[in-house]
């Protein structure tokens, strides 16, 4: 490729280094797609004769099929995907194929190629978000009046209900859906053109490039077109905070998994067995959602680290962007199908639940708000008479709603028989109709409004 101004080839050592093709023949589809848009600007500006740019056009044909039927061939002698193609371009059609490197560089080569990449790998998230956000609503749906403790602090507070505790993770999602989009909006703008560094001499049109690429107008400064690596960053930013709420989800999976909790058994299909203690059922495909996600996390610091400090404009440290996007990409994809397969098959346990929501007096705040609206009270006055009955309740072993009357009207002698009808778990829940509340009826509302978004038939 350069050979005009060297006496002696690379050695071995500066090849390795160098070469990039065993990770970046990924990009293999948008190199060929970006230098069919390069060549057909080319030929209409007539910088480039009809008839080679003919030929070009037959040779990367021919490459894409040969490509989709057997892969890319590495060639250790050629540094990256570029130069493959462009290599069997000239082995196909001869001396035309040198005439697709005018007015390009490899530098917005590689900056079109990678945006392309990375706004696909966008599009292929979006929808395993919106699989994942589909599992979440029908598992909701079920269980949108089964009874299961909220925590704060892990320890038991207020009731809640599973279907509200599982459109909380929607919610989350919906977020990483907006950020996803975010990044694909602001990225869609095509460097090519932008050549080396400096743009060019020749009368390309970067319209009508960008335009047949599918972005939305090409990059405005030639310097920054080739050294931007925002997209890339802004990727593994969504994803990574993605693979955070994928992780606290399979944290949650982890928890109610295990014996102590018993909320929920994973199907066979999604649980491991030990080699040694045939009894077990382990939630290992949780556990590596946990742990890719640090992983996702690594790469997101990795390419922040390499491209921190960088001049403008290219710089070789850049041909390390590639591995850590297609690491994160790789990993999260299967932690989301991963998930939406665990959600889909989980059976949940309403019973371990319930029995565990009834301990620890969660019904104690509906007490103290209902001496407020009953009786008056200040709130801290509320607070203060309801931890004296709880006390009375631990004493004696029992819960709120097993106390006889008499018990509470030692504390406060105007407390009536109608207290038993707001200690039950059902009330409570029933009773937490403020917007976005865990109340059975509001909880439905939201889940018909995710139904819509997500265009789910009921
Ligand atoms: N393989 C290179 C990369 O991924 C392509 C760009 C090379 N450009 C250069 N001036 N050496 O970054």
């Amino acid at each position: 490729m350069w050979g005009g101004r060297f006496a002696e080839g690379p050695s071995a050592l500066m090849r390795e280094i160098n070469a990039s093709i065993s990770f970046d023949k990924r990009l293999w589809r948008q190199d060929i797609a970006a230098s069919r848009a390069h060549v057909a600007m080319l030929c209409a500006r007539e910088i480039v004769s009809q008839e080679d740019g003919d030929a070009i056009e037959e040779g990367l044909d021919r490459i894409e099929d040969e490509y989709q039927a057997d892969g890319v061939p590495e060639d250790p002698s050629l540094e990256d995907i570029h130069m493959h193609v462009e290599h069997r371009l000239a082995e196909l059609i001869g001396p035309a194929a040198g005439r697709l490197h005018t007015a390009r560089s490899r530098n917005d080569q590689v900056a079109t190629d990678f945006r392309l990449w990375v706004r696909d790998a966008i599009d292929e998230t979006e929808l395993r978000l919106q699989a994942l956000q589909r599992a979440l609503v029908l598992r909701a749906e079920e269980h949108v009046g089964t009874i299961m403790p909220g925590f704060t602090h892990l320890q038991a507070a207020q009731p809640v209900t599973l279907g509200h505790h599982l459109m909380a993770y929607y919610e989350m999602l919906r977020r990483d859906r907006s950020r996803f989009a975010d990044a694909r909006a602001r990225m869609n703008e095509s460097p090519l053109g932008a050549a080396a560094l400096a743009g060019t001499s020749f009368a390309i049109d970067r319209e009508a490039t960008a335009l047949a690429l599918g972005f939305d107008r090409p990059a405005a400064n030639s310097l920054d077109a080739v050294s931007d690596r925002d997209f890339a960053i802004d990727y593994l930013m969504a994803a990574t905070q993605c693979a955070l709420h994928l992780s606290r989800l399979a944290e949650e999976f982890i928890l109610w998994a295990s014996q102590p909790f018993g909320f929920v058994t994973l199907a066979d299909s999604f649980s491991t067995g030990s080699s040694i203690m045939p009894q077990k059922r382990n939630p290992d495909a949780a556990e590596l959602v946990r742990g890719h996600s640090g992983r996702i996390a690594g790469t997101m610091v990795a390419l922040v680290t390499v491209m921190k400090g960088l001049p403008l404009a290219y710089s070789k440290d850049m041909q390390d962007d590639k591995q850590p996007v297609f690491e994160a990409h790789d990993l999260l994809g299967l932690s989301l199908a991963a998930m939406a397969g665990m959600i889909e098959t989980s059976r949940f346990n309403a019973d371990r639940m319930r029995a565990a929501a009834e301990a620890g007096h969660p019904t104690a705040t509906d007490l103290a708000d209902w001496l407020v609206r009953r009786l008056g009270l200040p709130f801290r006055e509320a607070h203060h008479v309801t931890g004296r009955i709880v006390w009375a309740a631990d004493e004696r072993g029992a819960s709120l709603w097993e106390l006889p009357l008499d018990v509470f009207q030692a504390v406060d002698s105007r407390i009536g028989e109608e207290v038993f009808g707001l200690l039950s778990l059902e009330a409570s829940v029933k009773s937490r109709t403020s917007f976005g509340g865990t109340a059975p009826a509001s909880v439905k509302k939201r889940i018909e409004a995710a139904r819509k978004v997500l265009e789910m038939k009921s």
